[in-house]
């Protein structure tokens, strides 16, 4: 039986991940769905944000759908989705911006970079190391690669090589390995890239770069889609996948049923094409696309909408093109 772990988490995680789970049950009653229960609410109740055995739990699932976690700023806490990330190995974020017009998959790599966690503070001076392998970025430009090519696409390298010595390694293997492919490819500076996506993102197909450049250039291409609220992505490793929104916890809008739902359901039809090139994946995207037609909005797209109504509103159109 395909077993699904759901993780809320903190904040919003709590309004849209029920929702996104909603649907996955109404598309897959027979589904064993079971929840871990990791957060920032965790460290607060008992000293520890995720236990081994949550990671356990986890790594038990055919696939993750999560929420989102609070990180605070805090010297000595180590956030519950970066060691995630780690502990599965989901070294491929895969956060796809969509709509009429354009189609674009940016690939972050999600294991290193800025993100390896070897730093240093001290009074005077701090630093975080910013660690490129090869075996790192082979592996995410492969993935990018591959992608290109069921999508008969093309591949963009985004980087700072003009500043950048382990971003000159990166862009470099990564030429080699599009070139090595055949696949069409280009490179650019990662700065004039997050403008040129948002004038051009129809010029644009999958685009590959490191952890950190990856996680603010979806947060700005999400603007495309109508903001963070649309965004889905999917972590994916060799063994295990775990399919969150591109957002956080939004603690300013957190236990106000106002969030939008759309980018977790979107993460739930991310899993399923992934599970099984499902078709649920394609109804989901129609019953959303539905439901906005229908005038039925969230608050950031200018509507009324709660986060619960608008779930439902998008069950109920699941239910209807399934009985078709
Ligand atoms: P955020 O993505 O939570 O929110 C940014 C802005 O977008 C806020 O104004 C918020 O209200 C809005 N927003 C986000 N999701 C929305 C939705 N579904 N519907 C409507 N509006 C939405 O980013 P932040 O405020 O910078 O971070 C808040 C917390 O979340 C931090 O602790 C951060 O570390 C964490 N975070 C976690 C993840 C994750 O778990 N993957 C991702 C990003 C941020
Ligand atoms: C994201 C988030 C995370 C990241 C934070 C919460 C650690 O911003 O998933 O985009 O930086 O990867
Ligand atoms: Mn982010």
């Amino acid at each position: 039986m395909t077993k699904i772990a759901i993780v809320e988490g903190d904040g919003i995680g709590h309004e849209v991940i029920p929702v996104a789970r909603q649907v996955l049950e109404v598309l897959h009653p027979t589904y064993d769905f079971y929840t871990v229960d990791v957060g920032y609410h965790r460290w607060e109740e008992t000293g520890c944000p995720c236990a081994d055995r949550d990671i356990a739990a986890l790594k038990e699932a055919d696939a993750v759908l999560f929420g989102a976690v609070t990180t605070p700023p805090m010297k000595d806490y180590q956030s519950v989705v970066l060691r995630i990330r780690k502990a599965l190995d989901l070294y491929a974020n895969l956060r796809p911006i969509k709509d009429s017009g354009f189609d674009v998959v940016i690939v972050r790599e999600n294991t290193e970079g800025l993100y390896s966690g070897i730093e240093e503070i001290d009074a005077d001076r701090a630093t975080t190391l910013r660690v490129v392998t090869r075996k790192g970025t082979e592996r995410i430009v492969r993935s990018a690669i591959r992608l290109v090519q069921n999508r008969h696409g093309s591949l963009t390298i985004g980087h700072k090589a003009n500043v950048l010595k382990s971003d000159v390694f990166f862009r470099d293997i990564c030429l080699k390995e599009a070139q090595a492919a055949g696949i069409p490819h280009n490179d650019k500076f990662i700065d004039a890239l997050a403008l040129d996506i948002l004038q051009h993102p129809d010029m644009y197909d999958v685009v590959v770069t490191t952890n950190i450049f990856g996680d603010i250039l979806s947060d700005v291409a999400s603007y495309l889609v109508g903001g963070l609220g649309l965004a889905p992505s999917a972590n994916i490793g060799d063994r295990h996948a775990l399919f969150e929104p591109v957002h956080g916890s939004a603690p300013d809008i957190a236990g106000k049923n106002i969030a939008n739902p759309i980018a977790a359901m979107r993460s739930a039809a991310l899993l399923l094409s992934h599970l099984a090139d499902d078709p649920g994946a394609d109804l989901i995207e129609q019953a959303i696309q539905r439901t906005l037609t229908s005038g039925i909005r969230t608050r950031d797209l200018g509507g009324n909408a709660g986060t619960r109504e608008f779930g439902d509103a998008v069950a109920h159109e699941i239910s209807r093109l399934t009985r078709r």
